[in-house]
């Protein structure tokens, strides 16, 4: 008798867990990987150094973030390639979801090419690049 009572006390409670764990865990994982994208972004990649335009203080442009930007260097050795403007990466126009995950993970873009220096050849894990793409494509895109 105190098995079965043990069993079934047991078994609510794991009901309780499934019940209790399910929808919000969803939500909480998405609102996680947005955050960490943003911290990877911002933090981490720096992606704003080169994506975002400096107003005239030399500060980033906070309404024009990651919205691409003539760059405010270039190379003191001649480079072969270069690109002078960074995309804009707000909101990732024109990127199908898993083109951006891998171009995140391997620097390699869907038409097989890196991009141009010097934006960097990232490997992140493919946590981490769900995590940056989930971020970025949260953010409005550019009027
Ligand atoms: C040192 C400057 C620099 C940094 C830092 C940088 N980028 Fe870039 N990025 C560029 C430039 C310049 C281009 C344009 C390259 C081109 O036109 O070929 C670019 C292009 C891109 C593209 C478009 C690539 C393509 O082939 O269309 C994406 C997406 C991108 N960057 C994402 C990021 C993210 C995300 C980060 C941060 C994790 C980041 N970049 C950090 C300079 C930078």
């Amino acid at each position: 008798m105190r098995i079965m009572i043990a069993a079934v006390a047991a078994a609510s409670l794991s009901l309780v867990a499934v019940l209790v764990g399910q929808t919000p865990q969803k939500k909480t994982a998405s609102a996680t990987s947005i955050a960490r994208g943003k911290y990877l972004v911002e933090d981490t990649g720096k992606c704003g150094d080169c994506h975002t335009p400096f107003t005239e203080k030399g500060e980033p442009n906070k309404e024009q973030w990651l919205q691409g930007a003539t760059l405010p260097f270039k190379p003191i050795v001649p480079m072969p390639v270069w690109a002078d403007k960074s995309s804009s990466i707000a909101g990732l126009p024109g990127w199908e979801k898993d083109a951006a995950i891998k171009f995140m993970m391997t620097g390699i873009a869907s038409n097989g090419l890196p991009a141009r220096p010097p934006m960097p050849q990232y490997r992140f894990n493919q946590q981490d690049a769900e995590a940056i793409v989930a971020y970025l494509g949260s953010l409005a895109p550019a009027k």
